[in-house]
Formats: C-alpha cells, sequence, structure tokens
C-alpha cells in the first residue's frame, strides 16, 4: 500500500490523479487524518496498513512568513521529513520527500546539480536543508528531490496569481532577478514514480527544463491567454520581501533523466498543459 501525506496540495492532488488513472490502491492524507508533525500518530496510522511506499506533499511553503513563524517551519520541514523516514525505516517501506532549489545562494552562476554545496539564505531554505540531511542520514531507502516553483491545479501558485491578476490590472511589474525552472506538479508527481521504480534512492534534482524568471513566466502566461497589457520589469528590492532571495537556483536534473532514461519537458510545455487543466475547471 501507498501512503500520500499532504495530499490535498499542488503535489498530493496530481498523485492521487495518476494513481486513479492507473487504479492502482492508495491512501491519501491530509493534516486533517494525519498530521506529519505527530510521529506517535502516524506509527499508530500506519501499523496496520502494510505500508510499502510512502511520498511526504506536506510541508511548510510560506518562505516569507517562514522568517516570523521559525519553530514551525521546522517541525514540517526538517524534524517531521526526518520521522517519516525513522518510521519508513521500520516498516521496511520505501520512502520520497521533497526539497527545494532556495537550498542555494545562487552565486555559481550555472545550474546547480546534486554534487554543489547548500548555502541558505533564509529560515525556509534552511529547514529544508537540514530535512534533507537528516533524511537521508537516517534511511538509505529514502528519495530526496529538490524540485522548484511548483504550479499545479491543486492550491495557489504564481500561475493563478498573474491570471488573477490579468483580470484587475492594465499594468504588472514582475521581477526579472529570480531565475529558476516553473515545475507542472503533475510532471514532478509522474517522474517521481518513474524514479521510484528504478529503486536507485538518494538525493535528485527534478524541475521541468530551461529556465526562466518570474517575469518570463508571468510573460509567457499572460501571452497564452491574451492579456493586452502592459508587463514591466522589476527587481527584489522593489518588494519588501521578509526572506532573502537567491538570484539564480536552476536545477539540474540530469541525474534523474540518465536514471530514468528519459528527458523532462520544458516548463513552456508545462504552462500549456496546465491551462489547459486550468481552463476546464473554470468552465
Ligand atoms: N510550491 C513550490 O513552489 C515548491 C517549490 C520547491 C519545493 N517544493 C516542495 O514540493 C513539495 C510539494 O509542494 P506543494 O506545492 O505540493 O505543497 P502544497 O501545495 O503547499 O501542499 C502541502 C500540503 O501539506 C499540508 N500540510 C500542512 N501541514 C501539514 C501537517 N502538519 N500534516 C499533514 N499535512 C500538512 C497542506 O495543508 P494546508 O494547505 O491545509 O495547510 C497542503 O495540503 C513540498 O515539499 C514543497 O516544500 C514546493
Amino acid at each position: 500500500m501507498i501512503l500520500i501525506t499532504g495530499a490535498n496540495g499542488q503535489l498530493g492532488h496530481d498523485l492521487k490523479k495518476i494513481f486513479n488513472e492507473r487504479k492502482e490502491d492508495y491512501i491519501a492524507t491530509d493534516y486533517k487524518e494525519l498530521d506529519i508533525t505527530n510521529i506517535e500518530a502516524i506509527r499508530k496510522f500506519v501499523s496496520d496498513k502494510h505500508i510499502e511506499l510512502i511520498i511526504n506533499c506536506a510541508a511548510y511553503n510560506n518562505v516569507d512568513k517562514a522568517e516570523e513563524e521559525k519553530e514551525l517551519c521546522y517541525k514540517l520541514n526538517s524534524y517531521a521529513p526526518k520521522d517519516l523516514a525513522i518510521i519508513s525505516k521500520e516498516l521496511n517501506a520505501e520512502y520520497v520527500t521533497y526539497s527545494t532549489d532556495f537550498v542555494f545562494d545562487g552565486k555559481k552562476g550555472a545550474s546547480y546539480t546534486e554534487k554543489d554545496i547548500p548555502n541558505p539564505p533564509s529560515v525556509y531554505a534552511k529547514s529544508k536543508r537540514d530535512g534533507e540531511e537528516s533524511v537521508l542520514a537516517v534511511y538509505d531507502k529514502s528519495v530526496v528531490i529538490r524540485t522548484s516553483w511548483v504550479f499545479g491545479i491543486a492550491n495557489n501558485n504564481f500561475n493563478k496569481q498573474v491570471i488573477n491578476w490579468s483580470r484587475g490590472k492594465d499594468i504588472m511589474s514582475i521581477v526579472d532577478d529570480q531565475i529558476s525552472a516553473p515545475t507542472y506538479s503533475y510532471d514532478l508527481a509522474f517522474y517521481t514514480l518513474k524514479l521510484i521504480k528504478t529503486k536507485k534512492y538518494g538525493l535528485y534534482h527534478l524541475s521541468n527544463s530551461g529556465e526562466a524568471s518570474k517575469y518570463d513566466q508571468a510573460k509567457y502566461i499572460l501571452s497564452k491567454i491574451g492579456w493586452t497589457g502592459t508587463l514591466k520589469r522589476a527587481k527584489s528590492s522593489d518588494f519588501k520581501l521578509l526572506a532573502p532571495r537567491s538570484e539564480y537556483t536552476k536545477l539540474d536534473s540530469s541525474k534523474l533523466e540518465e536514471v530514468i532514461g528519459m528527458k523532462l519537458p520544458t516548463w513552456e510545455n508545462g504552462i500549456d498543459r496546465f491551462l489547459d487543466e486550468f481552463e476546464d475547471v473554470i468552465k
């Protein structure tokens, strides 16, 4: 049996979609059914369910608020992923959890591989880095996947914000000094499952291919939806953000591509499929 935690989020939604399409059995939980910060509750929950794979999609993702909610952020992004690794080990189950491109400081000037040393600039990024390290130290049948700028049909994200803003604004300013790769949560789910099948555990990068600034991402979406307003370039320093951001954190996913023997789709292709899905939902 497969257990998904944080299953109502973007990634969890698409994992459920894929398992439903494949008619595979799974147990989906969000914090109401299973709070990942409560190790004893998890231990009790899994005890009679023959769990063979745990996919942890739960996380604390509010990068700015994390500067003020350090404790909660660490509970969700560091301690709980480690506890789930401990429980997976007790069950001899495979375990997958996720981290972020934000663990890098952006100073490399080229895309980041798994061999690059993180230098997390914010509380959120540090909590994720600590989570990665403790999971990989605790259990060797763990997969830790770093991804970036996730968007999907469930939950809120930058794509949906841009579409919303486009409805009420003729002028929009979006930063062009944060560069990475927008990643479709369906692709994150799909290629995670490909990776798990190989049984090659460890640390991986998984982002849609190509790279973009937030400005490029917004420009692509706005042209696709036929917005006729003016899009202006802005800088991160124009906004009073609580958490520092790195400029260039594009992940190099070639290790994963080699292991699964497939190339990842481009971020533009991911956005095209997202917009098709989005149109179906708002019809
Ligand atoms: N989103 C991004 O841009 C991004 C970028 C890089 C890495 N990642 C990582 O990718 C993974 C998937 O992200 P996502 O975008 O799918 O996240 P998401 O949409 O924010 O989903 C996270 C889910 O976890 C749930 N949750 C919160 N606290 C919980 C708890 N104590 N116990 C159980 N569930 C809890 C949330 O419920 P509520 O919504 O009700 O709180 C939500 O359903 C995460 O590890 C994330 O950090 C995401």
